[in-house]
């Protein structure tokens, strides 16, 4: 991975109503690589993510949930995107605990990285909703 192809991804960024585009690519423990970008619809909330389209999309071709060590992040707003709320949840769940974010600017020239429990302390996690029986 470069940190050009995954600019180049923004062109795929299918965002005609925020033209915001957005472009992820999370990378395994084995160095597989799986892009994603934000696909937008009339329907405002059925749209999604470029970070989750990357995570969700690596699972049919054999990625393995919990084993991502890194995850990039490019958009075309000028400076770093913060990935939302509900993204950090689903990265918490896909991510080794010790993988990198790395958030990067349009220009490519800023690179911040945090850890997941930087983004989301206290994620929800898969043990926390085994229910009980009362
Ligand atoms: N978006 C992402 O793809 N990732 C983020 O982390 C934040 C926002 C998208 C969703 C929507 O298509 C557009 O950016 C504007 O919010």
């Amino acid at each position: 991975m470069t940190k050009e192809l995954l600019k180049e991804k923004l062109n795929y960024s299918y965002s005609p109503f925020s033209k915001v585009r957005v472009a992820a690519v999370a990378i395994d423990k084995n160095g597989n690589e799986y892009y994603g970008v934000n696909c937008e619809n009339a329907a405002y909330p059925s749209g999604l993510c470029a970070e989750r389209s990357a995570l969700f999309g690596s699972v049919v071709h054999g990625a393995e949930v919990g084993t991502f060590k890194e995850l990039h992040i490019i958009s075309n707003l000028n400076k770093v995107l913060y990935p939302c709320g509900a993204c950090r949840q689903v990265m918490s769940q896909f991510l080794l605990s010790n993988a990198k974010i790395i958030l990067h600017s349009t220009d490519l020239k800023q690179e911040l990285t945090f850890t997941m429990e930087e983004l989301l302390p206290s994620g929800v996690k898969e043990e926390d909703i085994i229910a009980k029986e009362i």
